[in-house]
């Protein structure tokens, strides 16, 4: 198995009312989730269905609230930003942007920017793709404050809270497309990773059972997968090929972040 990686990661808290400026304890919480699914040691792994058990993984990337700040000063990995704008747009970077009410990132070759704030309930994140060379201003990932964690620190509804949007995102983040494929409903197209079933479009809430589509019986889809809509208690795993995919931006687009 490849070596652990440790990415740095600092939260940009940008808050309009005082219920968005979320607390040091529900980042942390978010922190543990992230920990846990990215190293397979959550504690819903037992429910991967047997016949999807062994493509499962551990992906060996851990997360650690940045410690420095780009000054060189000492930090808690967090930064709090209060803004008069009452919401955010997934249309455009204004979160990301000082002169728009946000924040702005640190050098993404040293961190993990994750932006919280109130951005669109029905959006719970999203996340700019390695590669993007000419906007790594705006590199990382954004998510709904609402969205950030587990209970008891997240007191959001039960489809949503807990805090599988950022392992989603993350996911997005070192690459990974939605395990259903880039178009929206169609066998034709692919997630690129030759380990996770084909699949016709996305699953939502928590299905039961085999959902067969695209000639994948017997075991059908792989809805329990983080790359796919389900909700958060019903996703529990990465695919040994999703980790080769991750490990292998974090090896090139994404290299610096390990130096
Ligand atoms: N809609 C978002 C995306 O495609 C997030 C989906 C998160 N799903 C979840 N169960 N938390 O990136
Ligand atoms: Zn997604
Ligand atoms: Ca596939």
């Amino acid at each position: 198995a490849a070596d652990l990686i440790s990415i740095p990661v600092v939260f940009h808290v940008v808050y309009n009312t005082p219920e968005q400026n979320i607390s040091d304890e529900q980042i942390h919480s978010q922190l543990a989730v992230l920990n846990a699914d990215f190293r397979r040691t959550n504690a819903d792994r037992i429910n991967t269905p047997t016949h999807f058990a062994d493509l499962a993984g551990d992906a060996g990337i851990e997360f650690c609230l940045a410690s420095t700040a780009p000054d060189g000063s000492l930090t808690n990995g967090i930064t709090r930003t209060q803004t008069s704008s009452t919401s955010f747009s997934a249309n455009n970077n204004n979160i990301k942007r000082q002169d728009r009410g946000g924040a702005p990132a640190w050098d993404r070759n040293q961190y993990l920017n994750i932006w919280v704030g109130n951005i669109s309930n029905d959006i719970l994140g999203w996340a700019t793709f390695p590669g993007m060379g000419s906007s790594s201003q705006y590199d990382g990932v954004v998510l709904f404050y609402k969205t950030v964690g587990e209970p008891p620190y997240n007191p959001f509804r039960s489809q949503f809270n807990k805090g599988r949007t950022a392992t989603h995102e993350i996911g997005h983040w070192l690459g990974l497309q939605h395990i259903w494929g880039t178009g929206n409903e169609s066998c034709s197209d692919t997630d690129y990773i030759d380990d996770t079933p084909n699949q016709y479009s996305p699953n939502y809430d928590c299905p039961t059972g085999t959902i067969v589509s695209c000639e994948n019986g017997p075991y059908g889809d792989m809805w329990q997968n983080y790359m796919d809509y389900s909700d958060d208690a019903c996703m529990n795993l990465f695919t040994n090929g999703q980790i080769a995919y991750m490990q292998a931006v974090l090896n090139s687009s994404r290299s610096e972040l390990l130096t």
